[in-house]
Formats: structure tokens, sequence, C-alpha cells
């Protein structure tokens, strides 16, 4: 939620800030606006994307070599020119940029109101610089000071950037649950919420911790401070990502270059843990933690959205394979519903972000209730992965569509590694079957490449119901996430209301639903469970549902009682997700196109969710 960029250095501030800006677009899209030092503090912001600033700013004086941008996604104040950051002080003296949720604003705001304060926005963000001005002059402390005060009143989250019109030479960097990323270049430094607009000028990045704040000056090494004024000293670790992986490379969108990235991401999951040869699986977190695993009681997956959705097939394959018992939690219920943990209970925080702020919660609130912590992610270096005991990269590279895809079928990829790599050290799979599962698992990426040359069917059906009101995506076993996902994917993006739901249990209630102008998705492959899934489309057909079947390569069956069937290849039903998921986000995506939505910025949403 929200991006934040900076630069100071010897050149000019504004392209970087811009071209930073569009790179964190994903994380909102509210407003944008940007802080520049001449002889002035220039503020420009505007309502609505980053080329929106872009126009307006067209004209301006953009002369700067520090400068502060910012991209929203609104939590207090609705999404205006004058709720957009940055915020000043009122004295003018003063600027920020802010991401995350000062929870004590109010009251703040009430007492600096009474000492004369006149505030011009909603915004919780414009109280934390006016309390940074008011320390300035009460206490007559220098910036980094006052900063700090600030940030011991402060209750919440933030990662923040000031500018100040008296050190032109200076910018002040914090962090506390918000990401924050720190590039070291030749002379000049960068501050984002993520590598992306970093990436280009240096690989050298310094990542903040929780309740530290960085004090960057312009030809000066930089020095970082706790807030209670504690030296640390910076931790400058090298980047891996590269400048391809953030852009588009020919596709139109991101989220269609991501879909089609799949076969790359899914083997780069594996890379490094599945042996191609010897069909052996090493998962490192897991190896590191073997004791634990072996004598958990439970494992308890927290996530949220699509990731909840690939707990859920992680849920059936550890219970299927490994023989421990799975929990799967909502990470915004499980943190505040008071849940009983132990010391022996693994929790599993799967995020692609790692910086989903429910999902750090419960793993904080696990972790306070002595369980072992584990993570998922995508992100490397992120909060969630820096929280955490012991985990897993998924290795998906960077995700920028905010509708995840490759991130999913790289989480689900981890998982059964985790699955297998479980069983195996249980003694529960037999040899045979463990070799059958891996060598399946190895092939997964070629199969992936095969359903994609589907796409210009898909294109078809997309266009025969791209004007539904309403879907219904229905699957049975390792396909019941898979159906949740597919709905997900297409509310998301194409803003057409769906719903998924495990097929036999249509007959409780959605079934009255079904008439002639209700699209059906079946993910009805050659699973153990298949013709019963078969006996649930029959119940659809026979109320005139139009029938789009996700179906195994030969299938006669359902082709008969379907109005479309797209064939996916044979696999064993284990890996089944990793597959059927692909014409479903493909579905989405050009029934999105077609309605003329933003796809990969789908309105309302962000692809971070930093906030409660
Ligand atoms: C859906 C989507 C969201 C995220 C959710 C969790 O396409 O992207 O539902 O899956 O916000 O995000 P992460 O995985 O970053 O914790």
């Amino acid at each position: 939620m929200c991006g934040i960029v900076a630069y100071i250095g010897h050149q000019q501030a504004y392209p970087i800030v811009l071209k930073g800006l569009k790179r964190l677009e994903y994380r909102g899209y509210d407003s944008a606006g940007v802080a520049l030092l001449d002889t002035d503090l220039n503020i420009y912001k505007k309502a609505g994307k980053v080329s929106n600033l872009e126009n307006f700013a067209e004209d301006k004086n953009l002369n700067s070599t520090v400068g502060i941008g910012h991209t929203r996604w609104a939590t207090h104040g609705a999404p205006n020119d004058v709720n957009a950051h940055p915020h000043k002080s009122g004295n003018d003296r003063l600027a920020i940029i802010h991401n995350g949720i000062i929870e004590n604003y109010d009251a703040l705001k009430k007492e600096l109101i009474k000492r004369g304060h006149i505030f011009e926005s909603d915004t919780d963000t414009e109280v934390l610089i006016h309390l940074i001005e008011e320390i300035i002059a009460k206490d007559n402390v220098s910036l980094e000071e006052a900063v700090r005060y600030s940030l011991n009143e402060v209750i919440g989250a933030y990662a923040i950037v000031i500018i100040d019109k008296e050190n032109p030479n200076k910018l002040i960097a914090a962090r506390n649950s918000s990401p924050l990323v720190i590039g070291i270049g030749k002379e000049e430094f960068f501050v984002a919420s993520d590598a992306t607009p970093i990436i280009e000028f240096t690989k050298n990045v310094i990542y903040l911790d929780d309740e530290q704040v960085a004090i960057i000056e312009r030809g000066q090494e930089i020095k970082i401070v706790d807030i209670a004024n504690k030296q640390i000293t910076p931790m400058i670790q090298e980047l891996e990502m590269n400048l391809e992986a953030i852009e588009k490379g020919g596709y139109e969108h991101f989220m269609l270059k991501e879909i089609y990235e799949q076969p790359q991401s899914i083997r780069a999951s594996m890379l490094g843990r599945l042996n191609s040869v010897t069909g052996e699986v090493t998962l490192g977190g897991v190896e590191e933690f073997e004791a634990k695993f072996m004598n958990a009681d439970r494992i308890i997956f927290v996530a949220c959205g699509t990731s909840w959705h690939s707990a859920l097939v992680g849920e059936y394959m550890i219970e299927d394979l490994a023989r421990i018992p799975v929990e799967v939690e909502y990470a915004s219920e499980f943190r505040y519903r008071n849940p009983i943990l132990s010391e022996k209970d693994i929790v599993i925080a799967i995020s692609q972000s790692g910086e989903t702020a429910d999902t750090l919660a419960a793993l904080e609130l696990a972790k306070e209730k002595g369980a072992t912590i584990y993570g998922i992610c995508n992100v490397v270096g992120s909060s969630i992965a820096r929280a955490t005991d012991a985990g897993s990269y998924t290795h998906a590279g960077p995700e920028i569509g905010v509708a995840s895809t490759k991130a999913f079928t790289a989480q689900i990829t981890i998982l059964a590694l985790m699955a297998l790599t479980l069983a195996q050290k249980k003694g529960s799979i037999t040899k045979t079957r463990y070799q059958e599962l891996t060598n399946q698992l190895n092939d997964i990426p070629r199969l992936v490449g095969k359903v994609l040359e589907s796409n210009e069917q898909i294109k078809y059906i997309a266009e025969q119901y791209k004007d539904a009101a309403n879907f219904l995506y229905l699957g049975r076993g390792y396909n019941f996430p898979v159906a949740l996902e597919g709905a997900l994917k297409l509310k998301e993006i194409s803003y057409i209301h769906a719903e998924g739901y495990p097929a036999a249990e249509m007959k409780h209630g959605p079934i009255a639903l079904i008439d002639e102008n209700m699209p059906v998705v079946a993910i009805a492959t050659r699973i153990a469970n298949y013709q019963k899934v078969v006996s649930n489309i029959q119940e659809v057909k026979a109320r005139n549902g139009n029938i789009i079947g996700i179906v195994t390569e030969g299938d006669e069956a359902i082709r008969a009682i379907s109005e479309h069937v797209i064939e996916i290849p044979a696999t064993d039903e284990f890996l089944d997700p990793l597959i059927s998921v692909i014409p479903l986000q493909l579905l989405s995506y050009h029934i999105a196109v077609m309605r003329d939505c933003n796809v990969d910025q789908p309105r309302n949403l962000a692809k971070s969710v930093t906030v409660e």
C-alpha cells in the first residue's frame, strides 16, 4: 500500500523519482506527488495515476538534485489532490512521504490543533510532519532528533522520508512495519518501498529494520540509529534481481507476461531443490527444522487472498502425503481470535510480497505464543522473510501485475516439495509413489507450456462470456482451491461477480442461481472423484447453465455436456492445480481486456497490502 521513492545526489531528482513511482504504481494509484528543493520547497501532487502528476508537473520548476515522491493507496481521506502526498509542515519547511498508518493520529492531531496547528488534509501523515515541526520548535533540536522523538510518540506503521528546506543536503528516512530499502550509489542515495526503482542505478542496498532511522547526507557515509538513538552498523546487501525482470518485455500487460513466465518460474522454484536425475528433493528450510517438523502436532498456514488459496492446496498435499494435521487460517482472522498454539505447532506464512500486514501480524502472534514460524515468500529480504525462523523463497521473480499468477504456481511448487520432503522423512510415502510424483513435478513446466498453447481458444471463450454478470467456478479435491482462485482472478480484474465452490456443495444453495445466463467453469480433470464431478456438471446442465469445462486431454463425458471444453494434459491430481489454474488465469485476463479494464492495476486494489 503506497509506494515511496526518494533521491539525493548529483543527478536531477525528478526523472529518477518519477520513474521510480511508475515502477511502484502497483502499490497504489489513487494519487501521486513529489517534493523538490530548488531555492524553494516545490510540491506537485495530483489525484489519480502517476501519469496525471507527470502531465501536471510538465511546465513546473523541476530543478533539484534531491526529491521525494509518493504513489498513494488511500486509507485516511479521499483520493484527491489535497490528501495526496507529500505533506508539508505548517511553516512550509519540511515535507514528508509516508507508507503505513499512524493509528493514534487523531489524538495527536487534537493536541496539535490546541497548539495552533492548522491542517489542510484528512490524512494521518500530515499529523506526523506537524508533530516533527512542533518538536523542532519546542525542544530546539535537530531534524533527526525531532524525527526520533516523534516516532516515539507514534503508534502504527510507517516507512517515511523527510526533506528539509533548511537542510538541502539531507534526507531522513525511517521504518516500522512498512518496507524501506536504501540504495547506495556513487555519491548518491536512493530510497524506495522496494528495490525496483533502485536496480538500474545500484545493486548495493540496505534494508532498514523496524524502528530504525537513516540519516542520509550528500557526500557522507549513511548513518543509521534506532529510535532510542543507538548507533546501528549498516549491513549492505547485493540485489539479485535484474532490470529485464521488472519490464514488460513486449507483452501488453505485466499479468500476461507473468502468466507466460510460469514454465520458467516454476522451474526456478524447483531449482536446486528437485534433482531431475535422482528425483531427490531437498528443501533447505525443512531440512534445517527437521526435528521440529517431525514432531509437529500441527502445521497452520496463515495467508491472505491468492496465497490463502495456495495454503489450501498445501493442506491437501501435506495431509495426503505426509499425514501431518494441517489448518489453514485467514491471517486477518487468526491474529485477532486468540488461537490456541503450542511449541509443537509450526505456523507457515505464505506471502508473495512478504509485506502483507495481517500475515506478518499473525506470524508475530504465533512467535509470541512459542510456535515455530516459517515463511514462504517471493520477495527476498521482505519483512515476513526476515521475521521467520526459517523458510523457502519461491524465486518466481518480481510479480508486478496486481493480480497474482506466477506467485500462486510458485507457492504450490514449494508446497509440493514440502509435502514430498515431509512424507519421505516420515516414511508415509512409498518409494514408487515418491519417484512418480517427483518425475511428474519435474515435467510440470513443460505441461504448463502446453496449456499456454490454448490461449487463442480461451480468448474465443472469453469473447462469448465477457458480458456475463456472474460466474460460478466449481472444483473438487485439489481443484477446489483452484475454483476459488479462478473466481478471485475474474472478480478482481474484470469486476464480474464470481464465486468458487466445492462442486458438490453447489446443491446446498448456489444451484438456485443457475439459469441460461450463468457461465459455470467446472474444473473437472480425471481425479479420484471424477464421476461425481460429472454428476455435478449434469446438475448444472439440467438447469440450462453454460458449462466451460477444464478437462483432461481426451475427455469425452464432459465434452458431451459442455458448451466449451479446454483440455489440459493429464497429471497426478496432487499436481493438478499447477496446470488447471492456467486456463483460468488466461480466461480472466482476456475478459478483463475485452471489458477495457485496467488489468495490471485494477481499481481499489494494491499489490502489497501493508495495512490491516
Ligand atoms: C490476488 C492477490 C491478493 C494477494 C493477497 C496476499 O490476485 O494478489 O489476493 O494474494 O493480497 O498478498 P501476499 O501474497 O503478498 O501476502
